[in-house]
């Protein structure tokens, strides 16, 4: 059975955006005025996922406070009147009932997704990477429910990756299905090959809609890539026992977990913001046409 649940795995070290990831995880940065995290909580509450669980590591006071109630901010912001930013600190904690389990070490993303065994018990569910940010999804992870759903199976989302990206990426092996053009059937998943082993250029990103067997698959996978525990190496192993589907994911995603991807998503987002957008444009036409004028 479906339930409503995401997990969130929020457990990693954040080497690649130290030194602002020293002493808060990654998943705290701000993309323009939100911390990374909430456009994922609130996607997985788009879909209809209202029960979300963190899986953290170390720092994870800033998470656990960012989703509770804040009185002292809260009193003073009804004192002064700022209605507005006081609905907007109160929605934070409503949007969602936040869950927080440690994994204590870090050793991997199935490692992390294990721990999430005891409160999803026997259902599907979905994960979400909390350092990776989906825009112009068409609705991502509610079609990867829908497809969980008919064919009973985990699924996973895919996009296309350059051959550079073939070893940053768990790479899909997966054909065209006559009789349902929204997904794929997988045949084998192999964590960050590369390119002299990739067999394809299908690469996951940070969603998936997992079927509760998965848990068992994470309990007998050894050490991986990097020493790690993959999720992919359990997802393999559950695609060769029983059937698995991806989707192709059109839209544009940042990985804001690196310091390029979150300032491209910083770029975008303010861009397309109402309050912000006009402004923050007409910025980006004058300092482009000067970037423009000296490199002439
Ligand atoms: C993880 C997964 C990988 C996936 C990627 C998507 O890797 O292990 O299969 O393609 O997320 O972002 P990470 O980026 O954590 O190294």
């Amino acid at each position: 059975m479906f339930t409503n649940k995401a997990v969130i795995p929020a457990a990693g070290l954040g080497t690649r955006f130290l030194p602002a990831t020293k002493a808060q995880p990654k998943e705290m940065i701000p993309i323009v005025d939100k911390p990374a995290i909430q456009y994922v909580v609130e996607e997985a509450v788009a879909a209809g996922l209202t029960d979300v669980l963190i899986v953290t590591g170390r720092n994870k006071r800033a998470l656990e406070d960012h989703f509770d109630r804040a009185f002292e901010l809260e009193a003073e912001l009804a004192r002064t009147g700022k209605t507005e930013l006081l609905q907007q600190v109160q929605a934070i904690t409503t949007l969602a009932h936040v869950h927080f389990v440690r994994q204590g070490q870090a050793l991997g993303l199935g490692h992390a997704v294990g721990h999430a065994h005891h409160h999803i018990g026997d259902n599907f569910f979905a994960v979400l990477l909390g350092d990776d940010i989906v825009v112009h999804d068409n609705h991502l992870l509610a079609r990867m429910i829908t497809t969980s759903e008919r064919h009973e199976t985990s699924v996973v989302a895919v996009q296309e990756v350059s051959d550079d990206d073939l070893d940053r990426y768990g790479i899909v092996d997966a054909v065209a299905d006559p009789n349902d053009p929204e997904s794929l059937i997988v045949r084998d998943l192999a964590e960050k090959p590369g390119k002299a082993k990739a067999r394809s250029h299908l690469g996951i990103i940070g969603r998936y809609v997992l079927s509760p067997s998965i848990f068992d698959y994470i309990a007998a996978t050894k050490p991986g890539r990097g020493g790690e525990i993959q999720l992919t190496d359990a997802l393999n192993a559950q695609a060769h026992d029983a059937p698995m589907r991806a989707i192709r994911f059109t839209g544009r995603r940042y990985d804001v977990g690196a310091k390029a991807d979150a300032l491209r998503a910083s770029v975008e987002l303010a861009a397309s913001r109402a309050d912000l957008g006009a402004e923050f444009k007409s910025f980006l036409r004058d300092f482009v046409a000067a970037m423009n004028d000296e490199t002439l």
